[in-house]
């Protein structure tokens, strides 16, 4: 009921008729006693109005300022694929560029997306074809470059970047010219926008132990620009970790750190996490929260420090990002779990930023909460101690002049 409706009610028409036939003392005081409990209702009904209007300025405050408080959040991003951030209109324009006949306008990507089916294979249906596209040196520098624009848009002051060399060599791209198109890209990047960005070489798991070994080959000319090795693509079921244990035996004798994706809910997954740890020695997991399902391997990675690094994603049709659960049960063990992007051209969910907002919403984390686990990718960094307190220490002075307990961080 409104405000005016209640003024309405309170006129001397809708007032008992006997009222008006009365001697005038009377009638005041018989319309004082009339009125008395519409203006009593009228009082409240204000008083309730405005608490309501001032709850929801302090609610749109509390969401904008945790809003804000995670846009300007000193950011680490562990887990970002350079082929899952190709936009729409970037691939569009690299198609043109490069006269190849294939997806010729924005909408014919975005239905493309829409229309991948569920789950990891049908992820990867849409992510072939649009990695694809790249095919110059030039290319992967734009890519590389526009991504690192967009990491410096979110606060993101360092990042490890996947890449898949063989989805690229396997089309007949040279090795040196895709390699040198990424790092030309992340030099120049870093210059204008100060990100570090190291990079994280990826076995495609579907493609052979040869292929593999191929790779890290043709990889040893720039060895010292390549901070690990990854494994990701798929089908995982049937390309286990251990399928690659000579590969990464080798990359661990060439000063690599080993890192593997464990995409959730895949068949076997806790049981490829624990050939992942015991069996290849990886130094991080990547997603791995099907290991909230085995109390053992919880109480291990927190045992060991492993950090997972997680990426609760949401395509359009998902009400809320994926995992949140997993999350806070692995959390709530005290493993070192962070939050990262994977592929934000791909989900709707797109780049940290957004991502933390979403995910924050859903999870009803506080700023501590939040600020733990983007303290856990810092500690993930595989730098030296010192560099890493340094990343830590920008991260404290946000969280401490945004009123934050530095013990409830590190809890
Ligand atoms: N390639 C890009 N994103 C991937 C993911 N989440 N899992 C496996 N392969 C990928
Ligand atoms: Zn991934």
């Amino acid at each position: 009921m409104s405000l005016a409706s209640v003024g309405t009610n309170c006129s001397a028409s809708a007032l008992p008729s006997d009222v008006l036939t009365t001697g005038i003392y009377g009638m005041k005081s018989r319309l004082r006693k009339a009125a008395t409990p519409y203006i009593a209702v009228s009082f409240a009904l204000f008083f309730f109005l405005a608490e309501c209007l001032a709850q929801n300025v302090r609610a749109h405050d509390s969401v904008e300022g945790m809003r804000t408080f995670l846009a300007g959040m000193p950011k680490a991003e562990l887990h970002l694929h350079l082929e899952g951030t190709l936009s729409a209109e970037t691939i569009v324009e690299i198609t043109n560029r490069n006269g190849i006949d294939y997806f010729t306008t924005a909408a014919e990507v975005e239905q493309s997306l829409a229309d991948r089916p569920p789950g990891l294979m049908g992820f990867l249906e849409h992510h072939f074809k649009s990695q694809n596209v790249m095919q110059t040196r030039q290319d992967f520098y734009d890519a590389t470059y526009n991504l690192i624009e967009k990491l410096h848009e979110n606060n993101v002051i360092y990042a490890d970047l996947f890449f898949d060399p063989q989805a690229h060599t396997s089309r007949g791209i040279p090795f040196d010219e895709m390699f040198k198109g990424i790092d030309d890209g992340r030099r120049d990047a870093r210059a204008k926008f100060g990100v570090t960005v190291n990079l994280i070489m990826c076995i495609n798991r579907e493609r052979s132990v040869a292929s593999a070994f191929e790779m890290l080959d043709q990889a040893h000319a720039v060895r010292d620009k390549i901070i690990g090795l990854g494994m990701d693509s798929g089908p995982e079921y049937g390309n286990p970790p251990v399928k690659f244990r000579d590969v990464y035996a080798r990359a661990r004798e060439e000063g690599y750190f080993l890192t593997g994706h464990h995409d959730v809910d895949v068949r076997d997954s806790v049981k490829h996490i624990w050939q992942s740890l015991d069996i290849i020695g990886m130094d991080r997991i990547d997603h791995g929260l099907n290991a909230s399902d085995d109390p053992k391997l919880v109480a291990e990675l927190a045992r060991r420090g492993m950090c997972l690094t997680g990426s609760p994603v949401k395509r359009a049709s998902d009400p809320e990002p994926q995992d949140i659960d997993r999350i806070r049960a692995l959390d709530d063990a005290g493993v070192c779990v962070s939050l990262n992007s994977d592929d934000p051209a791909e989900f709707e969910t797109g780049y940290l930023t957004n991502m933390l907002v979403l995910f924050q919403q859903a999870s009803e984390y506080t700023k501590s909460d939040m600020t733990r686990l983007m303290f856990n990718a810092f500690d993930a960094l595989w730098l030296l101690q010192d560099e890493k307190d340094e990343y830590v220490d920008v991260l404290k002075e946000y969280a401490v002049n945004n009123d934050i307990d530095w013990n409830e961080v590190t809890r």
